[in-house]
């Protein structure tokens, strides 16, 4: 064989070659010292006129490279392709999803809400946890003394002043009157946030839970626009459910009229009677006086809304006390 046919030849061969055996098998038909063919001509070199040696030997030099780069070549190949038969990788197998936690439901349920006022052009405050005498009761025309108070069971912290008392807030109406200190209508905001009373608990009632306070005012501003408000924000946070609503009066300090709203959804898993999910009411002549706004000039209405109860009935909750029980089989459920 000469230069062209070992090249030729040598190429075909590692072409077929399939396995590590037959690579071997090759390299020494070509490479080996004995009786590898390019050794063969390369020994022979030296019987050459010294013109025809210098061309033969560079062209077979040339020509070994590259039959050592192919059968490297080869090599890795087989070597690759082994790998992933002895290992059986399927590269085309989906990768295993890393376990990431997820939302607690009642912030689920708490972002739903706030998206869907948004929606309705609502701003979203927040105001603080603990609070003082005066915006948890004073301000929202409850004075010292008067029975009111004791609807709202109260968790109170010793405080190193004798002037200003401190306490866990009851409801979320405080932010109602620290916004309206500081900004001047029309506008209307949502305040969601803890709350805390100091009661027994039942299926129905927590000592720490949720709420998100509403509140729309400016002129003219009645109780129909509550309505309409409220009866959207249900229809759309029940999703196309049919609700039954009923506005029942009642009393609260800070609102004049006041109602509580009551739901019916038609088919909801856990019920079957009316259920009680809001306090409500026309913004009390007292609350403007407290933050100096003109009762004669300016009217809005106030809501407040338990979220634990909300929550209750959109999933079928039977116990509110499962939402902070830390019990992942109920936690991993949403
Ligand atoms: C209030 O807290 C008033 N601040 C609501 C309000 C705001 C009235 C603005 C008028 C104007 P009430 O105590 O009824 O009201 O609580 C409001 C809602 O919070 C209830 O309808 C209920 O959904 C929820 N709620 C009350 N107590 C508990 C409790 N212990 N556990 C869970 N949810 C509760």
């Amino acid at each position: 064989m000469d230069l062209n046919e070992i090249r030729k030849n040598f190429f075909e061969e590692i072409g077929k070659a399939k396995d590590l055996k037959e690579i071997e098998e090759i390299r020494i038909k070509y490479l080996g010292r004995q009786k590898g063919e390019l050794m063969r001509i390369l020994r022979s070199l030296k019987d050459l006129p010294i013109e025809k040696r210098r061309e033969i030997g560079s062209q077979a030099n040339a020509l070994r490279k590259d039959i050592e780069q192919a059968l490297n070549e080869k090599l890795k190949q087989l070597q690759t392709t082994n790998y992933k038969l002895q290992t059986n990788l399927d590269i085309t197998r989906p990768g295993l999803k890393p376990k990431t936690g997820h939302l607690h439901p009642l912030t689920k349920i708490e972002q739903e809400i706030r998206q869907i006022f948004i929606s309705m052009n609502f701003s979203v405050v927040e105001g603080p946890e603990i609070e003082n005498e005066y915006y948890n009761f004073d301000a929202l025309n409850i004075p010292k003394n008067h029975p009111a108070r004791d609807v709202w069971d109260t968790f109170w912290i010793k405080s190193p002043s004798k002037s200003e008392k401190f306490l866990l807030r009851t409801h979320t109406s405080p932010v109602q009157v620290r916004y309206m200190e500081k900004h001047q209508p029309p506008f209307q905001i949502i305040a969601p946030g803890k709350v805390f009373r100091y009661e027994a608990t039942d299926a129905s009632h927590e000592t720490n839970f949720y709420q998100i306070e509403g509140l729309m005012v400016g002129e003219n501003i009645s109780l129909a626009n509550f309505k309409f408000i409220i009866e959207q924000f249900f229809k759309k946070f029940f999703q196309g459910k049919k609700i039954d609503f009923r506005f029942r009066p009642s009393y609260f300090p800070f609102v004049e009229p006041g109602v509580e709203v009551d739901i019916k959804i038609e088919k909801a898993k856990n019920q079957s009677s009316w259920l009680e999910v809001m306090g409500a009411g026309m913004v009390h002549p007292n609350v403007f006086k407290a933050v100096g706004y003109n009762p004669y000039e300016v009217t809005g209405f106030a809501f407040g809304v338990g979220l634990e109860r909300l929550a209750m009935i959109k999933y079928g909750i039977p116990d509110i006390r499962l939402f902070h029980s830390g019990d992942l089989r109920f936690i991993r459920q949403f």
